[in-house]
């Protein structure tokens, strides 16, 4: 799974040109503020192509972007002079810095699928931040993933240059709390009418708010909120990616 980002990359940002990262960084930026005003230094895990982090820079934060694929560094457009990237996975990254906040955002904790993954991870992270250090991501939520169940979807978007048709088909793996999408995509250069085609599989776990606490728990973790992502409505069926914000014990 780990690969898929490499190819993806080239393309990401056209697949995702709507989403609102500002937005979605003065969000994040709001909940540090009311839960660590004092906050300064902030890494985030599975940075991509670093857009939410361009927007911490721009909110005053001191940001340490990581990212396990080289391709997604390399696609990374806006630079900032306090922004610092590095190639590594939540799980394995050391540093003798520590942080005020980490954040994994846009679904980078559904990418980790196993319990002793999950559990390292947090375990990570924890070792990272300063005493009452903040950790704040969002992932996908079980009660919306199994009332909603993913079907088979295609999406197709274009700039001047290339066509990305993408084919998302799920499958549910019930017993594992996870959805694996093959997605097929054809991307079509338009000046001189080559395509490529790649086939791509992303394993996405779900969650439910007790299991995230029980997580929270055993590796030194307090839960401080639990919301829809984005509204900070209460997370019910129709809510896909629930954020989580938890403490440092
Ligand atoms: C959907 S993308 C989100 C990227 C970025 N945060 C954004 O909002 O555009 C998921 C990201 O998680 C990263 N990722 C997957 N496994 C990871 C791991 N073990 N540690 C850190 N990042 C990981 C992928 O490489 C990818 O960049």
């Amino acid at each position: 799974m780990k690969k898929v980002f490499n190819v993806l990359s080239n393309y990401y940002d056209l697949i995702y040109e709507q989403k609102d990262y500002a937005g979605e960084a003065a969000y994040i930026v709001q909940l540090i503020k009311s839960y660590s005003p004092k906050a300064k230094n902030l890494i985030e895990f599975g940075t991509g192509t670093g857009k939410h982090a361009f927007h911490f820079c721009n909110s005053g934060f001191t940001v340490k972007g990581v990212e396990p694929s080289a391709e997604m560094l390399k696609a990374v457009k806006e630079h900032h002079p306090k922004l610092s990237l590095q190639q590594d996975s939540i799980t394995s990254f050391k540093s003798d810095e520590l942080f005020d906040v980490a954040t994994a955002l846009f679904h980078v904790i559904s990418y980790l699928n196993s319990n002793s993954e999950l559990i390292a991870s947090f375990k990570n992270v924890h070792k990272h931040l300063k005493n009452d250090g903040l950790f704040i991501f969002d992932v996908w939520y079980s009660a919306a993933v199994l009332t909603q169940i993913p079907e088979e979807r295609i999406k197709t978007v274009q700039n001047d240059y290339i066509e990305v048709i993408r084919k998302a088909k799920p499958i549910n793996y019930w017993n594992r709390n996870v959805i694996e999408v093959a997605y097929d995509i054809n991307v079509l250069e338009k000046a001189t009418g080559k395509t490529h085609n790649f086939l791509e599989q992303h394993e996405m776990r779900h969650f439910s708010i007790p299991e995230i606490e029980l997580l929270a728990d055993i590796t030194g973790f307090k839960l401080l909120k639990a919301e829809e992502f984005g509204t900070a409505k209460i997370p019910g069926p129709d809510t896909w990616g629930v954020n989580f914000v938890l403490r440092k014990k």
